[in-house]
């Protein structure tokens, strides 16, 4: 932690909230790899999809890559906001395992599910922090409810495909 020098009396950024803000800051930076992860699943499962179901999908995510690329830079300047460093890539470790390609292109259900399981782990890490941040930090708190309403708009969206495949009896 480095050195503050004039640091408020109160709020987050209080010399005396210095563990608090590390607690915060270690979530920021799980939050900040989620989104790098999905950005790195989105372009993927964007590109490989193939078929006339798949177009919906691809033009969908296609969108949701900026959005989750702009979250994770949110998440990058907060960090820095609490006195901390946004990690290196050689810190990345990956989790996705149910993003990755599915073993014939035109298997758009399995993309869609994995989509949804990266959403909801995103939507608990967010309420998370959130419930941490109360009365603590009201920024970081204000920042991550906009971003989990995002969240909450894409999973949304996906369980409505899903949905539709299962009346078609495709899921
Ligand atoms: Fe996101």
């Amino acid at each position: 932690m480095e050195a503050t020098t004039g640091s408020p009396a109160r709020g987050i950024l209080a010399d005396e909230n210095a563990e608090q803000r590390e607690e915060i800051i270690a979530m920021l930076k799980k939050a900040y790899w989620m989104e790098i992860e999905t950005v790195m699943s989105y372009i993927a499962n964007s590109v490989n999809p193939d078929g006339v179901r798949a177009q919906e999908i691809i033009e969908s995510l296609q969108e949701d890559i900026q959005e989750e690329l702009g979250h994770a830079q949110q998440f990058a300047a907060r960090i820095k906001e609490l006195y901390g460093v946004v990690p290196g890539s050689l810190e990345f470790s990956a989790e996705q395992s149910y993003l990755q390609p599915p073993e014939h292109q035109t298997d758009i259900v399995h993309v869609v599910k994995g989509v949804i399981e990266a959403e909801s782990g995103a939507i608990e890490h967010y309420n998370h922090i959130i419930e941490v941040t109360d009365g603590v930090d009201f920024v970081t708190q204000d920042m991550v409810i906009a971003i989990l309403r995002d969240e909450e708009g894409h999973r949304r969206l996906f369980e409505g495909y899903l949905r539709e495949y299962e009346t078609e009896g495709l899921a």
